[in-house]
């Protein structure tokens, strides 16, 4: 089956979450590394879940005078051990490519599983930027080879704003010729039209259409 991952930013409480991850225990019946579901950090689910459970952000350290970060020590007493670097919605809030690059080789040395996201602007789309855009983005992977990639052009995330396949498509031609590991593809991404995509991607980063369970549990039965 196809990798789900799904981001479900700075929604559901605790006691959702809760609620999420017994029905979606539930539905999977057993474990599934192929599902990966990332809460807010205030949602960790301490118990069992059936799917991975991973950290939409984190400080570069294992403790100390971060004011309002989360650091490995939190991340390790509910047993994550996958993360999130590069989403738009953090670089958008002043991530650097150096301050990616400093999580990057923290994460590499936690031993986490990184899902590292790259995407263009707009703007950068409509000046014919993009492979110069995701190229540079890419320049931290150099040594990251097992790092799931996920190409989410800006535009195109929201849960409405379907992308132009061919250009996807082609995209995922060039990333493929630079990336050996697993590549997703997010971005308005919903069970009704991931088969536009399956035929290049080996899994999906998905936010809107994964927030209740049963678009989740949707989104599993199509993957
Ligand atoms: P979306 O979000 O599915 O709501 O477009 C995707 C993402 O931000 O990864």
């Amino acid at each position: 089956m196809k990798k789900i991952c799904i981001n479900l930013k700075s929604n559901l409480t605790r006691k959702q979450f809760e609620e999420y991850t017994l029905r979606f225990n539930a539905f999977l019946e057993g474990p599934c590394e192929d599902v990966v579901v990332f809460p807010p950090a205030q949602a960790f689910y301490a118990g069992n879940t059936d799917f991975i459970q991973g950290a939409q952000n984190f400080y570069p350290a294992t403790s100390g005078a971060f004011t309002g970060e989360i650091t490995a020590n939190q991340l390790e007493e509910f047993g994550i051990k996958t993360v999130l670097i590069g989403h738009c919605e953090r670089r958008a809030l002043g991530e650097s490519e150096e301050f990616l690059a400093r999580k990057l080789a923290f994460a590499k040395k936690q031993n986490y599983r990184i899902i590292y996201c790259i995407g263009e602007s707009l703007d950068e789309y409509n000046a014919g930027k993009s492979l110069e855009i995701l190229n540079a983005q890419l320049a931290n992977l150099e040594g990251f080879s097992d790092v799931w990639l996920a190409y989410e052009p800006v535009f195109a995330i929201g849960g409405n704003r379907p992308a132009n396949i061919p250009h996807v498509k082609s995209i995922f031609e060039h990333l493929r010729s630079k990336h050996k590991g697993i590549l997703l593809y997010g971005g308005s991404v919903n069970p009704s039209n991931m088969s536009d995509f399956s035929g290049f991607v080996d899994g999906f980063l998905v936010g809107s259409a994964g927030l209740c369970i049963d678009g989740a549990t949707q989104l599993v039965l199509k993957a």
